[in-house]
């Protein structure tokens, strides 16, 4: 007895993921909910009656088992931002490309594993706009036994950026496609759903409480639909120490710059003066593109600080401040560490350039009598009405097709003094097809068509090294000189440059995943064996 106790504690000690990885439950109900920290009632749609929504906590290596049950009026997903779902694509969420939705009434059981991730995730609602209030944080704790890289805080703090429009979003984005112009900017800007002070209203805004001396681990979310956000704490210093839950090399900044769809983790020491400190979000664009130019506050609040003492404030950058944002990004370098290498690809099998656009397609009830379309390579994406993943597991044609281009179609000067004249935009449901394991490099092209701007993309199913970025065109000739094949940073949400470009690459080593989200698809083969084939579909997987 005693030496099977004794070989078990050995066996605990030896490999602590094997004996304590677990199963956590969740259950989701989305409902309506009365809201009312903003004054007036508003009805929105959210998890559980709670915005931002609950906080999933789990270990790297944990299963995670959420029910979604829908009680609303309009069809829901759930998208697990940044799990890597090896070989589940049918628990990834998007609408109509991994699953059909789950409508009113119905549920759907998520199932999936964090395998090799351990940091902030986040997730949210991924149909029609959904997400401004459908979204919440992931929390993937290391394995039981096994300590940060960094310094061990003392406390963890999860703080959720999000976008409020005062009219239901839906609505908002149902306007946008009927008239074809871009949909309304949002009103506020939020920090764990609070604006901040509002004139005439009760919630005095988001208070982080800190005491003295201590050190904390600030898990930051960026769940807003559009906004590219600049957070910052009055007087503080912050170290970052991790982003989309890839461990970074430890760098400090007074400004943290973060997309859409992104996550950074840092510390925080409170060693200021006992007192108020404001916290700001403000947006970040640097082009004529409409944006919500409404600054966010919160406080941090040190224990002991009297009542009504002043709070310390900070300069927000300015709304074009590119410099910070370069900054901020070109720090950001993957910790490349014994235990936590970054496995860049050294060679290429796939080498792609996807030229970005907002174009204008012809649309006679429109407005202008054109409506502005988002369009990759020229090709505007078109949601299918079957799940791509299904058509493609089942062999169903019609669905899809395999001839998306990896380079554009009629090649121009991207970044040059372009006129509508040029912005032609095809639309279909276009795939890219990889096999397993292949590498694949894409140079994600800014053009300066219409709406110049910043755009933040997402690789489902894949992290990737961002290994190089510049103004201008992309020279294929030059700039993989450059690039950084040693520790470049490792994400799955990145930023493309105003007018410039960005090189990504990845291992496409999830097999049969639709990978999508750059408004365009990648289906990845099957590998040879079982464990290198994507699982068969559950039985509860939604019908259209
Ligand atoms: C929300 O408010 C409306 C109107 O005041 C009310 O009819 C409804 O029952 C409320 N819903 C919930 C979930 O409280
Ligand atoms: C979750 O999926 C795994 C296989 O990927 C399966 O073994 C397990 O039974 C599933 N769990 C539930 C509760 O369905
Ligand atoms: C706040 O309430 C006061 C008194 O009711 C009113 O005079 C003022 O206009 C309100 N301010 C705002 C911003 O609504
Ligand atoms: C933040 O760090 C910078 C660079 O190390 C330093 O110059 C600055 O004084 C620091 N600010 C605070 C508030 O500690
Ligand atoms: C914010 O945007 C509004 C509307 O576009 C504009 O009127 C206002 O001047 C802007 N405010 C700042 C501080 O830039
Ligand atoms: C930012 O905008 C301001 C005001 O429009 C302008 O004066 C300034 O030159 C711009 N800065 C950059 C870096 O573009
Ligand atoms: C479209 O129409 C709006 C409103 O009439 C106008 O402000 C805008 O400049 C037009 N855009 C284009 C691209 O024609
Ligand atoms: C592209 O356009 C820019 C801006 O007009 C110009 O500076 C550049 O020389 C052009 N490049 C080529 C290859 O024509
Ligand atoms: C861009 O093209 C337009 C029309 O072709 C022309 O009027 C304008 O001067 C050009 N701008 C630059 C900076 O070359
Ligand atoms: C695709 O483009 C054509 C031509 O511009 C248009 O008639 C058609 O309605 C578009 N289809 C979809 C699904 O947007
Ligand atoms: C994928 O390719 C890499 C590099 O060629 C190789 O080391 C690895 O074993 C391959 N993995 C699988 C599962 O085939
Ligand atoms: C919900 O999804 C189903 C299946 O795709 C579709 O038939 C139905 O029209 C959708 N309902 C709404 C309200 O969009």
């Amino acid at each position: 007895m005693a030496s099977l106790v004794w070989a078990l504690l050995l066996v605990t000690l030896m490999f602590p993921a094997l004996v304590q990885s677990m199963v956590r439950h969740y259950n989701f109900s989305v409902v309506m909910t009365n809201f009312t920290k903003l004054c007036s009632t508003k009805s929105i749609v959210t998890v559980n009656g709670k915005f931002p929504g609950p906080t999933l906590y789990a270990r790297e290596g944990d299963n995670v088992l959420v029910r979604v049950t829908n009680h609303v009026q309009y069809n829901v997903t759930i998208h697990w931002h940044g799990v890597r779902q090896l070989r589940t694509g049918w628990y990834d969420g998007p609408a109509y490309v991994t699953q059909c939705p789950i409508q009113p009434g119905q549920n759907y059981l998520y199932n999936f594993t964090l395998t090799g991730q351990r940091g902030t995730l986040l997730w949210h609602a991924h149909i029609s706009w959904l997400r401004a209030t459908i979204h919440g944080a992931i929390v993937i704790l290391p394995k039981k036994g096994v300590s940060y890289p960094f310094p061990k805080p003392d406390k963890e703090k999860t703080i959720v950026l999000g976008e409020w429009w005062k009219a239901d979003v839906e609505a908002v984005i149902n306007q946008a496609t009927q008239t074809g112009l871009a949909p309304n900017v949002s009103d506020a800007h939020t920090i764990n759903g609070h604006p901040g002070p509002v004139p005439n209203c009760t919630s005095h805004g988001f208070t982080l409480h800190v005491e003295s001396g201590k050190t904390y681990l600030l898990r930051i979310v960026n769940a807003a639909v559009n906004d590219e956000l600049f957070f910052k704490i009055a007087g503080h210093n912050l170290t970052i120490v991790e982003v989309d839950a890839s461990y970074t090399k430890p760098f400090k900044t007074d400004t943290i710059f973060i997309g859409p769809g992104q996550t950074t983790n840092a510390l925080l020491t409170a060693d200021k003066a006992i007192g108020k400190y404001l916290i700001t979000i403000s947006p970040f664009m640097d082009t004529v593109v409409a944006v919500n130019n409404v600054t966010g506050f919160a406080f941090l609040r040190y224990k002991g600080t009297v009542a009504f003492s002043p709070t310390t404030l900070t300069n927000v950058p300015a709304i074009n401040a590119t410099a910070v944002t370069n900054a901020f990004q070109d720090n950001l370098r993957s910790l490349n560490s014994k235990i936590y290498p970054a496995n860049v690809p050294e060679t290429v099998d796939h080498s792609l350039l996807f030229a970005m656009a907002v174009g204008a397609n012809p649309c006679a009830t429109c407005v202008n009598g054109t409506r502005v379309v988002a369009g990759l390579n020229n090709i505007s994406f078109v949601l299918p009405s079957t799940a791509i993943l299904q058509a493609h597991y089942y062999n169903i044609s019609g669905v899809f097709t395999d001839d998306f281009p990896a380079t554009p179609p009629i090649p121009y000067n991207y970044t040059g003094n372009l006129t509508t004249a040029n912005v032609g935009t095809l639309n279909g449901t276009r795939v890219y097809r990889v096999a397993y394991n292949s590498t694949v490099q894409v140079v994600l092209q800014g053009t300066t068509l219409i709406a110049p701007e910043n755009h933040p993309t997402h690789l489902h199913g894949f992290n990737f090294f961002a290994v190089g970025k510049g103004l201008g065109n992309f020279d294929p000739n030059k700039d993989p000189q450059n690039f950084n094949l040693v520790d470049p940073v490792e994400r799955n949400t990145i930023g493309v440059p105003t007018a410039g470009w960005t090189a990504i690459r990845f291992r496409a080593d999830n097999p049969v995943h639709t990978t999508w989200g750059l408004k365009m698809a990648f289906v990845v083969g099957n590998g040879k064996g079982p464990k290198e084939s994507l699982i068969p579909p559950p039985t509860d997987l939604p019908k259209c």
